[in-house]
């Protein structure tokens, strides 16, 4: 048995191409392990469709992870999804790690000094009963100020295959704008929360209108941090994979290679995929 789990690979997943965010400190984290990413780019955005459609599609490609790829760990690289669906996965596949991603607001509350911080997530994300449950937990003295970003990690996808950032600008200005003012004097933004997966793609951009002295929290890496944790304690741990990265995107396989050459400096095919509903 522990050889079984050593050779699968780690299953992963989006809508589209932010969840790359996690897969690239995934393989930080663990450059042995071979990885199976899954963009469901011809359902996406999934921040501004219902919680039922996004768990309908989190559990048909679950279960094709595990069927066609016979997966080790499942990581949902996806705020909206994990709001979703993450619950209901872990009920249908109890022996199988499964690691989600939530917006930073825990270490943001304990590092912010002005105790105003911006979040910035899907209308999905934000209206989940997860996130509600999650700012529960953290609201003190801290005041958060959670602005849906529509539009915006279509503009991510948009950028990536396109050299012109305008319109992507444009969108951050909007939204950064919205959360009030930035800076480190009391009363002001100093931390801002990347409550989605595609938004890091975004922080070049973001840091150009936050200034230098906000700080930017996103997850990829105590994602991966869990997701190693996890795979440390399956048997078979002593051995791994060979590096391998596949990519396989139900809509815009294109994007997904560009997105993927791009930042993670990744060569290959994208091969398209198609699930049932
Ligand atoms: N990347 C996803 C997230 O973390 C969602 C983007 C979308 O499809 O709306 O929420």
């Amino acid at each position: 048995m522990a050889s079984d789990n050593a050779a699968r690979p780690i299953g992963v997943f989006d809508s589209g191409i932010g969840g790359l965010s996690i897969l690239q400190a995934l393989r930080e984290q663990m450059p042995r392990e071979d990885f199976v990413y899954i963009a469901d780019s011809c359902h996406a955005p999934y921040g501004e469709r219902n919680a039922t459609h996004i768990e309908a599609r989190a559990r048909a490609i679950a279960a094709y992870l595990r069927t066609q790829h016979h997966i080790k760990a499942l990581v949902v690289a996806c705020n909206t999804a994990t709001a979703a669906a993450i619950d209901r996965l872990r009920v249908e596949h109890p022996g199988l790690p499964i690691v989600g991603v939530e917006p930073a607001l825990k270490p943001a509350a304990a590092s912010s000094r002005t105790q105003r911080i911006g979040v910035m997530a899907t209308r999905g994300t934000l209206a989940s009963t997860r996130f509600a449950s999650l700012l529960a937990s953290v609201q003190g003295d801290a005041a958060f100020i959670c602005q849906p970003c529509d539009g915006l990690a279509e503009a991510i996808e948009h950028a990536a295959g396109h050299d012109d950032a305008t319109d992507l600008i444009a969108i951050c200005a909007r939204y950064t704008r919205a959360i009030g003012q930035f800076g480190v004097e009391v009363g002001q933004v100093d931390t801002l929360v990347l409550g989605c997966t595609h938004y890091p793609f975004a922080q070049a951009h973001l840091r150009q209108l936050v200034g230098p002295e906000v700080a930017i929290m996103s997850t990829g890496e105590p994602v991966a941090r869990q997701t190693l944790r996890l795979r440390q304690a399956l048997p078979g741990e002593a051995a791994a994979g060979t590096g391998q990265v596949t990519l396989a995107a139900t809509g815009r396989a294109d994007l997904l290679g560009l997105a993927a050459t791009k930042w993670l400096g990744w060569n290959g095919v994208v091969s398209r995929l198609t699930l049932p509903h």
